[in-house]
């Protein structure tokens, strides 16, 4: 088999594709050939040690892959040889055999393809997370989403419209936004050349029901400024690079509630909750009402470039790699 491996943290040149061992199977968890692994932006941050999880060098950054299952621990009822999965790990994706815990490997929606189920999970799971367990949305409310040309931020502008949802895709780039509209966004805005706030006015949208945050700084001060009477603002990520201090009066004032989702986390203390919004999903799979896709596809041997193009904003969405 062969893993990419971080042999001390730094940006993705450090990174080396390497003949490794093949591991053993733990009583319940399963082995799988990996297809292909997501790309995600907290991938970057692992490398550099600066991520929530910080393992030490030697490792595999990675936190999600697709797959045929091809071992099976003494205890795991739930899976089969031959099965086609998709599974979450906190890191050690990027590899072509893997063992994963039974629970945190999940059957692919039906009529999807493997290379697009790598890139599912950790998107599209945050995504509904964010919007239906963290802010409970409603149909017909508005919700705003910073950060909607990535891939949390389409597979948010997607959900949010499949729950009949009034949506704002906000990025920093104009032809990526383009994309957002594509993807059902009924607004956009590009916060890098105009002012939010400004913009909603222009819009005439006085109020916003949800914020989904995957930006930070201070796009997300002047989000919680339009917040409405009983708004929720939900914490993804920071990928402005500035963590930011949500003022507390703004809540009040607005009878608000901001929420952190911290997903990775969620999705190893409660599998099973993550297993029944996979299957929500997947019905708005079916329904054609989520049309995951990819950017972009790379070998898994070139996981660096794929890096560097995430780290240089050219990706719309979502990004993996291939193993073969
Ligand atoms: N809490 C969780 O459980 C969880 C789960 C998944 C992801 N995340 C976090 O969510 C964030 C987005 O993840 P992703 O996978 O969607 O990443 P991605 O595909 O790389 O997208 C990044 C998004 O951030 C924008 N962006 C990048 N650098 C920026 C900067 N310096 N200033 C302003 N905007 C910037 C990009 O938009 P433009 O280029 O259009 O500006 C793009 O919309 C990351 O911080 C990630 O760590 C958190």
């Amino acid at each position: 088999m062969y893993s990419v491996i971080v042999n001390k943290y730094g940006d993705p040149d450090v990174l080396k594709y390497e003949k490794t061992n093949s591991e053993k199977i733990e009583d319940k968890s399963v082995k799988i050939k990996v297809h292909s692994c997501g790309v995600n932006f907290a991938d970057i941050l692992t490398i550099k040690g600066r991520y929530q999880e910080r393992p030490r060098p030697p490792f595999s950054p990675g936190l999600e892959i697709s797959g045929e299952i091809i071992g099976l621990g003494k205890s795991v009822s739930e899976h089969k040889i031959g099965d086609s999965v998709m599974s979450i790990m906190k890191y050690g994706g990027y590899k072509s055999e893997i063992v994963v815990p039974s629970e945190n490997t999940y059957k692919i929606p039906s009529n999807m393809p493997l290379i697009i189920a790598a890139g599912f999970p950790v998107t599209y799971g945050t995504a509904y997370s964010a919007l239906v367990t963290c802010a409970k949305v409603k149909k017909g409310e508005t919700c705003l989403i910073l950060g909607a040309t990535g891939g949390v931020g389409v597979a948010a502008v997607e959900i949010a419209k499949a729950l009949d949802s009034k949506v704002i895709a906000c990025g920093g780039s104009n032809s990526k936004l383009q994309s957002c509209i594509s993807k059902g966004a009924d607004y956009v805005i590009n916060y890098k050349e105009k002012i939010l706030r400004n913009e909603l006015a222009k819009l005439k949208i006085k109020e916003i029901d949800v914020v989904i945050d995957m930006i930070g700084g201070q796009y997300t001060l002047d989000a919680v400024k339009s917040l409405k009477w009983n708004g929720r603002f939900i914490v993804v990520g920071f990928a402005s690079g500035n963590i930011p201090n949500i003022p507390a009066n703004r809540l009040l004032l607005k009878n608000a509630c901001a929420i952190g989702l911290y997903w990775g986390e969620l999705a190893y203390r409660e599998p099973k909750t993550i297993k029944k919004d996979f299957l929500k999903l997947e019905e708005l799979y079916k329904k054609k009402l989520i049309k995951p896709m990819n950017h972009k596809i790379f070998k898994l041997e070139n996981a660096s470039e794929a890096l560097k193009y995430l780290l240089e904003r050219k990706n719309i969405g979502k990004i993996v790699l291939r193993v073969n």
